[in-house]
């Protein structure tokens, strides 16, 4: 056959065709929209926030789905098409400058929302998501209630934990400082209450601490751990004064593994988010070391009984014989 312009013309046509029938065609056609098993259908307010997530253009840097290889981001839900089931326009975004908020609902409280919203920086200090302040109350209002939609009735249930959690801190905070630890502490594991840091508190560690407080904590727990960072009046419990702790102290001389526990889990119903997707263990038992030795005077780094070795540390090479030699068990 003669390549004519014709006949380029024709087969350039028909090639286009023929891909845009495979790609948008067929999925059209064949894609149910059948709800999944947590699709539910968006309030007026939560629709209301959707458009203003579209309009404010938050999909530049914030994606929709989840895929089987995104399982590092940590997300336990792998995204469906009857997920998104009369949601338009659906813009799942392709950018992850900040995470995934496809399953973001019931994440944090809604105080904590609106503290972040407002300026990204009060919740997560080394945050670059502009703030919303500009849009007012209302809209934000409708932004924190489209964010905690997003999971459906996954998000929901978690919701509902949140609240629930949240009627107890409250109550607790507002009974004084002595029944608010009691509750705060009340959240921790038997074991882990009596853990000393297995770390010990040399200056490198206190210097990393240091570091991840400004990074993380700063902006709640204010630069001297008195719970006055610029998020607090958005908070409620406020962010905890660790000088109230000294109390405890009194009849218990273990803190380390409380500090562990409450930072790698948060405490659900506060705005005290987890760490365990941000941070790593030791970096973890660092912070707990960095908390008790500028803001209680005191760690139990080191104290018996000993938990997990860091090999490298230098103070282990005194307390540990090396095997084969005079004192090795
Ligand atoms: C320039 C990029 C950028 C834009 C635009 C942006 N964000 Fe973010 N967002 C981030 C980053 C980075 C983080 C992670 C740090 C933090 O917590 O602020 C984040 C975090 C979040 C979180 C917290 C997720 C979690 O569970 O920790 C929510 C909710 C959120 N963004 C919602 C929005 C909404 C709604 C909009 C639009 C109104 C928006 N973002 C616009 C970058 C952005
Ligand atoms: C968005 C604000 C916020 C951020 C960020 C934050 N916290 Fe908290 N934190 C809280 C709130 C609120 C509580 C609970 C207060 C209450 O219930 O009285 C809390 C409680 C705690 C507790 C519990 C103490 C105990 O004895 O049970 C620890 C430990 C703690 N925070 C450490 C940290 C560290 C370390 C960081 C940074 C890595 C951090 N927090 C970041 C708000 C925050």
């Amino acid at each position: 056959m003669k390549m004519t312009p014709a006949v380029l013309i024709v087969g350039a046509l028909m090639v286009f065709w023929a891909s845009s029938f495979i790609i948008v065609g067929i999925p059209s056609m064949t894609m149910k929209e059948v709800p999944s098993e947590i699709w539910r259908p968006l309030t007026a307010e939560e629709d209301a926030g959707r458009r203003l997530y579209v309009q404010n253009g938050c999909s530049y840097c914030h994606s929709l789905f989840v895929r089987t290889n995104d399982w590092d981001i940590g997300a336990e839900r792998i995204a469906q098409s009857g997920d998104y089931v009369g949601f338009e326009p659906v813009i799942l975004g392709t950018e992850r400058t900040g995470p995934d908020l496809s399953q973001d609902g019931g994440e944090h409280p809604d105080d904590w929302n609106t503290a972040h919203f407002v300026n990204p920086r009060f919740t997560s200090p080394i945050s670059l998501m502009p703030s919303w302040e500009f849009l007012g109350e209302r809209k934000i209002t409708r932004l924190t209630a489209y964010v905690q939609a997003l999971g459906g009735k996954d998000a929901d249930l978690r919701q509902n934990r949140q609240k629930q959690f949240k009627a107890q801190a409250v109550a607790a905070f507002n009974g004084g400082a002595d029944r608010n630890i009691e509750w705060l502490h009340s959240q921790v594991p038997e074991v882990w209450r009596r853990m000393p840091n297995p770390y010990p508190a040399n200056e490198a560690a206190l210097q990393r601490g240091k570091r991840m407080y400004q990074e993380f904590c700063i902006n709640c727990h204010g630069p001297i751990g008195d719970g006055n960072g610029p998020a607090k009046p958005y908070l409620s419990p406020p962010p905890l004064d660790f000088t109230t702790l000294r109390r405890h102290l009194v009849e218990n001389r273990f803190i380390g593994g409380i500090f562990y526990y409450q930072i790698m889990n948060g405490v659900t119903g506060t705005g005290m988010p987890y760490f365990k997707k941000h941070l790593e263990s030791e970096k973890i038992w660092d912070l707990a070391n960095y908390l008790g030795v500028f803001f209680l005077g005191y760690t139990d780094a080191n104290v018996e009984p000993r938990g997990i070795d860091a090999s490298f540390e230098g103070e282990w090479k005194n307390t540990y014989p090396v095997p084969g030699t005079e004192g090795a068990r």
